[in-house]
């Protein structure tokens, strides 16, 4: 089966294919970190206007790059939310436009499980698992015993790991999305200058909290001298990020350990982290739990992986009619 993806919740415009027969996906994104850059954060209007922009286009160019025509399809694969109900509503009208004007099956994915299901495109998932996702909006823990089941454990109790990445690095005055800078910088930082909280790391609650940790580093940043030492910039990223890992690590094997379950995965954004992934590696390694990273271009938004998850809703035979509509917010539910 050859599935168009096609993901418009935030800020990237992505368009995918991807070939169940090669395995192989071919995803393109067209970013608008510059356009939003000098806002700080992610300004609605101005992504949905630039979707509608950028989406056609890039169908465009992704099946004249393939060698493909819409009638080669076997279907369509749309972002339906959660996210930016602007945006989402951009990349839905259009998978629908193309879906009734080629005649091919429409399935509407929650963003979410797309992010789990990169996963698969980077590896043949050893399930059942528990998987961290680890996004802008997101920080959760779900039981995934198969392929459309997926147990919500816990999640957190107020901002995300990567809101405490993004808003942490604003106050540091790097560029939006702060998450990979912050990534980048923390190498050159010496670890345990600043004694930041592990929030929740001991409770035995499937929970996590990251507002009182931004609070912790903001007290740290408002009391170092301006401009910001290179070294000073450095140990802070270097801790606020051990913090964030040494939390998600811990819970995420607690759960591991707790449900018996063979394999761990990393699924949003923050999977990209470096750090994050090396200590998520060597830990599951040490229990002998199966874990493979996932492809970094496939942790933040992207189209393969809901062209991904669209072949398994296809390929049980969903179809989704044209009324479908997005959504702001919602849960991940299982189907099946
Ligand atoms: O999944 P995603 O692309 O969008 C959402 O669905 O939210 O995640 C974006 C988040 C941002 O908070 C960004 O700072 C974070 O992922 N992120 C990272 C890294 N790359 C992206 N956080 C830490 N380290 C990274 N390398
Ligand atoms: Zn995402």
């Amino acid at each position: 089966m050859k599935i168009l993806g096609i993901e418009t919740s935030c800020d990237d415009t992505s368009v995918a294919v991807y070939d169940s027969d090669t395995h192989r996906a071919a995803n393109l994104i067209s970013s608008q970190v510059d356009l939003h850059d000098h806002f700080g954060g992610v300004v609605p209007e101005l992504a949905s206007r630039a979707h509608l922009v950028n989406l056609l286009p890039l169908v465009d160019v992704l099946l004249r790059q393939e060698d493909l025509e819409l009638a080669d399809l076997d279907g369509i694969a749309v972002t339906a939310g959660p996210g930016l109900i602007g945006a989402l509503l951009v990349g839905l009208s259009t998978g629908k436009a193309l879906a009734l004007a080629a005649d091919l099956p429409l399935v509407g994915i929650h963003h979410i499980e797309g992010h789990i299901l990169a996963n698969a495109l980077t590896c043949e998932m050893v399930l059942p698992a528990v998987v961290l996702v680890v996004s802008g909006g997101h920080t959760e823990l779900i039981h995934m015993p198969r392929v459309g089941v997926y147990e919500r454990l816990g999640g957190t109790l107020d901002d995300a790991a990567g809101e405490a990445f993004d808003k942490t690095a604003k106050l540091l005055g790097l560029p939006y999305p702060g998450g990979p800078h912050i990534d980048r910088l923390a190498r050159k930082g010496r670890p345990g200058r600043f004694d930041l909280p592990r929030p929740l790391l001991k409770d035995d609650r499937c929970a996590f909290s990251f507002s009182g940790l931004k609070t912790a580093v903001r007290l740290v940043i408002e009391g170092l001298p301006r401009p910001i030492p290179e070294q000073d910039l450095w140990d802070v990223c270097r801790d606020l990020q051990d913090a964030i890992v040494d939390v998600l690590a811990g819970k995420l094997f607690v759960q591991a350990e707790r449900l018996g379950a063979p394999a761990v995965y990393l699924a949003g954004g923050v999977a990209a982290n470096g750090w994050l992934r090396d200590r998520i590696q060597a830990e599951a390694d040490c229990r002998g739990l199966a874990f493979t990273p996932p492809k970094p271009l496939y942790c933040t938004d992207n189209a393969a992986m809901i062209a991904m998850a669209g072949y398994h809703h296809l390929a049980a035979g969903r179809r989704d009619p044209l009324t479908l509509d997005s959504f702001a917010r919602a849960p991940l539910s299982s189907w099946r």
